[in-house]
């Protein structure tokens, strides 16, 4: 059932263009660049939301010359730009592109820079402002603050400002996080420091916000008295693809569930805010993650199940397995698939478990977040021969389908009482139209203008660390045996099921 059409009464709190400023990419020649980080500047662009004071500056150790970088990019923003490319805008963009070159670790590469920023700042009246993102791997974060700091670059004096944006992953466990939240502090004030997780970019995710406090009928009912449970899906039909290096060293657990998944988790039960400052925001996340039971080894076994996907036949095709894939280990005892029974402790939720899950070449590519309500607590249709009612649930999708379901009982229409579970639709690109986007748009124009809201903080960067850390140990210490144990293609291995179904519970059929 789709919910009437109408158009969308929208109250605007205007955006506003960033501020002039200059984006310094390192790892300018990856796949993060070409995929989501220049389309969503040039989808900024078109909205208005660059400022007009504005350049960027590509930096890797390739040798490009700036107009062989610029030539890549266009090259570049043609495939993957989310909406046709206008040439006069591109034109414009264009010519605000730089390079440079050289060694994250070789100091001279920051005199350059230095040299390159002041020339471009001049022509272009930037400000002295400067955005760093670190669009490189994880090892040369802090070499790179580091030396951001020691050339004098991290300095904000006159007005001027200096942040940098660190890709994840943050940290391969509690005890790097924080060497690392404690190296980059040397250079760097919090304030300046914007750790970025993208799912934060996703609309639905943003949404949840609103939906929760920006509606009166459903916060009073978002609590332990009234939900039975939570299931968080993040599940993905590709594999490792090109990335098997970096994966199988990390895994799905480190990959997924420390940001990504506990994001969700933070945004679903965190408390009303005092208002949407972002402290107050980041403050409410902060209390969630922190209230996150940690799982004693004992639980880990119980609470936790871990999958490693093996090959399987789709459609005629063989899909390889995990094992056989480029740069892994072929014996990898490295999980793609993860599931865990979390509990939060606190008033709100005492007793309501939270189960999430998330893997690689599951059946279908979704990311959802249910909420199940406890059942009418009488049943008045059991003259009718109706023994169990369905339970309300309120579905968040948040990718691909972008949307919010309300699922509810009604009467199939005839002379007998028949119940049928029916749900109420509303679909973002209905309502809204669709607007394709990279996810990093916001995330990007926030940093301009000194938002960090959608950012993640010191501590719960490290509160996520410290949630998944004793199922790490666990892992680490009981190599598992039966891997692979699902077949691509399917909702993981069986035990994900039992986790549920030994409660009376079950993960809801996603067709
Ligand atoms: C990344 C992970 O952070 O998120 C990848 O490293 C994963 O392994 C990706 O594929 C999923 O992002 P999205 O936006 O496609 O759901």
């Amino acid at each position: 059932m789709a919910i009437a059409q109408e158009s969308p009464v929208t109250t605007t709190a205007k955006a506003r263009a960033g501020d002039p400023c200059v984006v310094v990419i390192f790892g300018a020649a990856g796949d993060l660049t070409k995929r989501k980080l220049v389309p969503a500047l040039y989808n900024l662009l078109t909205q208005k939301l660059l400022p007009d004071r504005f350049a960027v500056i590509g930096v890797t150790s390739a040798e490009y010359s700036d107009a062989e970088f610029r030539e890549k990019l266009s090259i570049d923003i043609r495939e993957f730009a989310t909406t046709k490319v206008d040439d006069q805008l591109w034109s414009w963009f264009d010519e605000r592109v730089r390079y440079v070159a050289g060694d994250f670790q070789d100091p001279n590469l920051y005199e350059k820079l230095k040299v390159s920023l002041a020339a471009v700042d001049k022509q272009q009246h930037t400000s002295g402002n400067y955005l760093f993102y670190l669009a490189t791997a994880p090892q040369f974060f802090g070499e790179i603050i580091g030396q951001l700091g020691r050339a004098g670059l991290t300095t904000e004096e006159n007005g001027q400002w200096r942040r940098v944006i660190i890709e994840k992953p943050f940290g391969r466990d509690l005890d790097s996080a924080r060497a690392l939240n404690k190296e980059i502090k040397k250079t760097l004030d919090e304030g300046q420091i914007y750790r970025i997780d993208h799912y934060l970019g996703k609309e639905t995710v943003q949404n949840m916000l609103v939906f929760r406090f920006g509606n009166g009928i459903f916060e009073p009912v978002w609590n332990r008295r009234y939900i039975d449970h939570v299931q968080i899906t993040v599940a993905e039909t590709v594999g490792v693809e090109l990335r098997g290096g970096y994966y199988d060293q990390s895994g799905a657990l480190r990959d997924m569930v420390p940001n990504h998944t506990l994001q969700l988790v933070a945004m679903t039960a965190m408390e009303p805010p005092i208002s949407f400052d972002s402290e107050a925001v980041r403050d409410e996340k902060a209390k969630v993650l922190h209230a996150i039971q940690t799982l004693s080894p004992e639980a880990v076994l119980t609470h936790a199940v871990r999958g490693q996907y093996g090959p399987a036949m789709t459609d005629g095709k063989r899909d390889p397995g995990y094992r056989t894939e480029a740069q892994v280990n072929p014996q990898s005892s490295t999980e793609t698939f993860v599931a865990v029974q979390l509990a939060i402790d606190n008033w709100r939720w005492a007793g309501v478990p939270f189960y999430v899950r998330t893997g690689k070449r599951l059946a279908r590519r979704v990311t959802e977040i249910a909420i199940q309500f406890k059942r009418a607590p009488k049943l008045l249709f059991q003259e009718a021969g109706i023994d169990e009612m369905s339970a309300n649930m309120v579905v968040m999708h948040i990718q691909p389908d972008e949307g919010i379901s309300l699922r509810f009982s009604a009467k199939v229409p005839g002379p007998t009482v028949t119940l049928g579970a029916v749900n109420m639709n509303f679909e973002y690109s209905q309502y809204f139209g669709a607007a394709p986007a990279t996810g990093y748009e916001t995330l990007l124009l926030d940093c301009m203008v000194g938002d960090p809201t959608l950012f993640q903080r010191d501590d719960t960067v490290e509160a996520g660390w410290r949630v998944v850390e004793p199922i790490l140990d666990v892992w680490k210490a009981l190599p598992p045996r039966d891997f692979p144990n699902y077949a691509s293609g399917t909702w993981g291995p069986s035990e994900a099921d039992h986790l549920m179904e030994r409660e009376g519970r079950h993960w809801r059929i996603i067709g």
